[in-house]
């Protein structure tokens, strides 16, 4: 159903894969505005959603007419959004409401804030609407597609270190971002609890908790001084939207830099709902975050805090430990290359990692090894609390040095992997 042109396009050219490649995006906005659609109530929690706020936020930030699409109601969604950049469809399980207001929270199905089973399944319309079938798929078949689509993760951070660590910069950016002053709303001491809170860090915004698979969003939404309600993102794929530089002046950023023509692009657009916000840096000088007394970047060197949140966001966690996939072939001519990537794999494999995709506590990976012996190409599983690996065979354990010793005969190169937690014993099941 991904990728099926010819049943479910009218002219055989179009599928969902045809934007979302791969159950990823395409780096373009689409207006997926329809004019003859009704107006719909928005059922998600609003941080700073309360009329009054906004009324204040409209003046703060520079918001020229009403919000919403004419209503001016933080509760409605308009039919007529306006271009929005594709979204992935990898990590959606634990990511509540689906499009960037979560107006597939309230659809052909029925109306929940959170359900992410409930929100894949109003996607049902969209074979009509927007890929242009004659029928519908069946509510069985949209299920089957849910289940599918639901389990298909995002992959490990490439840009994170291999051991899970955060360099200096990405800590000091993780310290801002989890830390005690708020990024944005006003700190008034004793006040914190009116209205769903009056200020907010980062993480009070875009929850990070892995127990819950939250990754950037815990599901709800806010008005950030923008035109519309729009739900808080995940930010698990931000070094995959890297590529545009430059901006038009807006009234979104504090202050307006690069707005000249910066040299060859390589995407179109960028960050934010439509993908107008060229780079991170560009992001965090929105006026919402601007330096005030108590809240917002401080207001010391501002932009070397903002440098350390963009390193940060690049190497944001995700359901898989930056180590799955890794793979190396140890020969015997490359044991002092290769030798210390087999060190840092067998420690991975035996730190602890929580997943709440794999199953809450798990290690970071499972460690594999596969060797050509006795004719054919057998497996090794590497036990972390024994400290050895176990062969395919059901034969006697090996130590790590006993496995490696085998790479010194040509032809018994010996190849590790870190796998996913919980797919080691498939991976070797493949031989
Ligand atoms: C023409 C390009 C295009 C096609 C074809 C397309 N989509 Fe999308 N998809 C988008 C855009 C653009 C968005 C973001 C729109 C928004 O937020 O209003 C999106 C968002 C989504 C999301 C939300 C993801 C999230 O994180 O909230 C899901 C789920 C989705 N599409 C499923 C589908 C399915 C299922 C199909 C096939 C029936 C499909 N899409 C076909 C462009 C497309
Ligand atoms: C009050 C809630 C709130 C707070 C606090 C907040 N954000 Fe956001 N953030 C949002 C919303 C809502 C959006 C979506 C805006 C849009 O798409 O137009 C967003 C968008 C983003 C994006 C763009 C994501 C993408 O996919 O393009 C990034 C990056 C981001 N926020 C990082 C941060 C960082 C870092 C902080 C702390 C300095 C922060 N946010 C604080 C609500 C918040």
């Amino acid at each position: 159903m991904l990728y099926d042109a010819t049943r479910f396009s009218g002219n055989g050219e179009a599928s969902c894969a045809s934007c979302h490649i791969f159950g990823d995006n395409d780096d373009l906005a689409w207006d997926l505005g329809n004019p003859d659609d009704a107006v719909k109530q928005n059922p998600i929690p609003i941080n700073f959603g309360d009329a009054a706020t906004i009324a204040l936020g409209k003046i703060l930030f520079g918001v020229r007419g009403p919000i919403n699409g004419g209503d001016d109601d933080p509760k409605v969604f308009h039919p007529m959004k306006g271009p929005m950049t594709t979204q992935t469809l990898r990590g959606l399980r634990n990511s509540g409401a689906m499009h960037w207001r979560g107006d597939r929270a309230n659809g052909f199905f029925g109306i929940d804030p959170f359900d992410s089973n409930l929100s894949f399944n109003n996607f049902i319309v969209a074979f009509q609407g927007l890929v242009g079938s004659s029928e519908l798929p069946s509510s069985a078949e949209m299920q089957k597609f849910t289940d599918f689509q639901l389990q298909v993760l995002g992959p490990p951070n490439p840009v994170r270190n291999f051991d899970n660590s955060l360099t200096a910069a990405q800590q000091r950016g993780s310290n801002f971002y989890f830390g005690t002053r708020p990024a944005d709303g006003v700190f008034i001491p004793g006040l914190a609890t009116v209205n769903d809170g009056t200020n907010f860090n980062c993480n009070g915004c875009h929850t990070v908790d892995a127990s819950r698979g939250f990754f950037g969003t815990g599901g709800r939404s806010s008005f950030e001084g923008i035109t519309q309600i729009v739900k808080i993102p995940h930010l698990r794929n931000m070094y995959t939207k890297v590529g545009m530089f430059g901006v038009a002046k807006v009234d979104f950023f504090k202050t307006n830099f690069q707005t000249t023509f910066q040299g060859d692009q390589i995407r179109g657009f960028g960050f934010v709902n439509d993908g107008s916000v060229p780079t991170l840096l560009h992001f965090l000088t929105a006026a919402v975050f601007a330096p005030q007394l108590t809240s917002g970047f401080p207001l010391i060197n501002p932009d070397g805090t903002r440098r350390d949140v963009e390193q940060f966001l690049l190497a944001f966690s995700s359901d898989l430990a930056p180590i799955v996939g890794q793979q190396v072939t140890l020969t015997n001519t490359n044991s002092s290359a290769v030798g210390p990537r087999i060190d840092l794999m067998t420690r991975r494999a035996g730190t602890s990692f929580v997943s709440k995709e794999l199953g809450g506590a798990v290690k970071e990976c499972d460690l594999v090894a596969r060797v050509a012996l006795g004719g054919r190409v057998k497996g090794f599983f590497f036990d972390p609390a024994a400290g050895n690996f176990m062969p395919d065979d059901g034969g006697p354990r090996v130590s790590g040095s006993a496995l490696r010793a085998l790479a010194s005969t040509p032809g018994q190169e010996v190849t590790f992997t870190c796998a996913p937690p919980g797919s080691g014993v498939r991976i070797l099941a493949s031989n």
